[in-house]
């Protein structure tokens, strides 16, 4: 398997206020019949006590077994009315955040930002980007967000800044060899004029990883390494000025009272040393392999370890990093007690909807944690890859789409019934699928570095639909949202979802809220139970919850045992096609 970002196979296919409403309803008692929907039924425990009762602020190791929310903020709400979301947005939600049960929420980069690559490309890591607000908007959202037992991460990119960061001007006006470039990778070109390109290195966003500047004299000068877009300089963390400003970095943000980050690239924050070629047979945009110079290399720990080192000082605090590591023993170095808290394990959002491929994404997941006592991590999609209604779907037709919601919503009961901690993309709860988009408002780095051969992520990145029949459903008020929004979408905004007990919303709010609750969701292990062809099904090895899945198209008997949650209606007493069942056992544990 390749590693990498791998969205792209082409796209296809209000004031949702933050007041929790009333005639949304909640329980956890186990419905006791056979045959039971996904509906959400009544339960008199109110949103606070629920949370109390799962969160625990001494509990430093929450992130062992959490959901968390990643939230795309130019996506997820727009306050001021300029078409992109914003972190008043975030705050105007949360309420939203709350009803809907997570621990935490992920904020991708809000940081100051020339929006190269939307956030990703810092210029400031110390500051919050106008366009997303500042800091005391910053200050405001954690306050409100700890108040409801939300914790909130935020997205650092230590592997690259900005070409707007200061360093990199001084390392412009500073000349070959000085202490300024050595925070980066400038090298000298190949060739008697140093025309060409220090090394093969080809951007992860396509076309080459490196690009020439012109020398304070005006004379054509050194090359420097971005392994993105030429706006995101590689930094080089062989040089101590590198990883102590990212120790205060950290220091600032934990100060604020931020509970953890995400990592972007955190295994490439290490390059070969040398810089040998690498294959370019194995260069695909988007992609690469383990034994690619560019990543995975051994140097990385010592950094991981310095980052540890810092966030150990505040009790509670998480990191979690985008790890595209194939090999097992080599991820789990991520992961040893003194590196990252968790590793995000990308084969289930890779995984097709087959029984094989789910089956030996999860053992293979489980597996890779198992020799350091990390939990696992579970993802259905992100903002890198494809969202997975899409991603499920047989096709782009609206029958393709329907079937690619219904395996889904059963992918989140598998995804909740495993141990560890659960990630979910904003919008997945809504069953969203991706956005066909015109070539002309393409945004993302890669459709313009790939020559247009690859898409890239926008249409995982649209706006997220509150509320109303039309555009920008209660996203903005602008009409002209950063990138428009699909009118079919009426259907499937927070406001229809919330009055619909079948909804997939409401089917997100009511398993979240069991897996919370629920005795049944113990144990660090799973056991596979006996499946008919097309099925999968397995049992919390402390816990008695089963979780069944069903990848055929005709309905199937299931274990025996209490229905807790289906994602979708049972048929004659058996599981449809293309759906799970949480049941729990009724033998006696032993
Ligand atoms: C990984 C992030 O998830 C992706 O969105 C970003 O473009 C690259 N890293 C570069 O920072």
């Amino acid at each position: 398997m390749s590693q990498t970002p791998n969205i792209v196979r082409s796209a296809s296919a209000g004031s949702t206020s933050n007041v929790v409403r009333a005639n949304v309803v909640r329980s956890s008692a186990v419905t006791p019949s056979a045959v039971t929907p996904s509906a959400v039924t009544p339960s008199a425990v109110t949103p606070s006590q629920r949370r109390a009762q799962q969160l625990d602020p001494t509990d430093s190791t929450w992130w062992r077994n959490a959901v968390v929310y990643q939230i795309y903020p130019r996506s997820f709400a727009d306050s001021n009315g300029d078409g992109v979301g914003d972190l008043g947005g975030v705050i105007s939600k949360l309420g939203y955040l709350e009803l809907l049960g997570v621990d935490a929420i992920w904020l991708s980069p809000v940081m100051r930002s020339p929006m190269a690559d939307h956030g990703y490309d810092v210029s400031d890591p110390r500051d919050i980007d106008p366009l997303f607000g500042d800091l005391a908007e910053l200050d405001r959202l954690v306050a409100d967000a700890h108040s409801r037992d939300i914790r909130v991460a935020m997205d650092l990119v230590p592997n690259h800044t900005s070409v707007e960061h200061p360093w990199f001007a001084e390392a412009l006006a500073a000349g070959r060899g000085s202490a300024a470039r050595s925070r980066y990778y400038f090298r000298d070109g190949q060739g008697p004029d140093g025309s060409a390109p220090p090394n093969n290195w080809v951007s992860v966003f396509g076309g080459p990883a490196w690009s020439r500047i012109t020398e304070p004299d005006g004379t054509p000068g050194q090359w420097y390494l971005h392994l993105f877009a030429p706006e995101q300089p590689d930094v080089n963390f062989d040089n101590p000025e590198v990883v102590a400003d990212l120790e205060q970095t950290l220091r600032f943000w934990l100060d604020r009272g931020i509970d953890g980050f995400r990592i972007d690239v955190a295994h490439g924050l290490a390059k070969a040393p040398g810089l040998p070629d690498m294959d370019l047979d194995t260069a695909i945009v988007l992609r690469h392999t383990d034994s690619d110079p560019r990543f995975n290399n051994p140097q990385v720990h010592p950094i991981h370890r310095r980052i540890r080192a810092v966030v150990d000082e505040y009790p509670g605090a998480f990191t979690v990093g985008e790890v595209w590591v194939d090999d097992n023993a080599q991820f789990a170095a991520y992961l040893r007690p003194d590196e990252l808290h968790l590793g995000f394990n990308f084969r289930l959002a890779m995984a097709a909807f087959t029984v094989d491929e789910i089956r030996g994404a999860i053992d293979n997941s489980l597996a890779a944690v198992k020799a350091v006592g990390a939990p696992p991590t579970w993802a259905l999609s992100n903002h890198d890859v494809y969202r997975e209604v899409t991603r499920y779907a047989p096709d782009d037709s609206p029958e393709g789409i329907a079937i690619g919601t219904d395996r889904a919503r059963a992918m989140l009961l598998v995804e909740l019934a495993l141990p560890g901690t659960a990630f979910i993309y904003n919008g997945a709860e809504l069953g969203l699928p991706n956005v066909e988009l015109p070539d002309e408002v393409l945004q993302d780095p890669v459709w313009e570095r790939s020559g247009h051969t690859a898409r890239g992520r926008d249409a995982v990145r649209v706006p997220i639909p509150w509320q109303g029949d039309t555009p920008p459903f209660g996203f903005s008020t602008n009409p002209h949202t950063w990138l428009p929004m699909p009118p079919e979408w009426a259907a499937l905004t927070v406001d229809a979802q919330l009055d619909d007990t079948y909804s997939t919303l409401a089917l997100y709010r009511r398993a979240i809220e069991l897996r919370y609750h629920r005795d049944e969701f113990s144990g660090d292990a799973i056991e596979w139970y006996g499946a008919p062809k097309g099925c999968l099904a397995f049992r919390r090895s402390k816990g008695k919850l089963v979780c069944a899945l069903n990848t055929g198209p005709n309905p199937v008997s299931v274990p025996p045992g209490d229905v807790l949650l289906t994602s979708k209606p049972f048929v004659d007493g058996r599981l449809p096609g293309n759906s799970a069942v949480w049941l729990v056992s009724r033998k006696q544990e032993t």
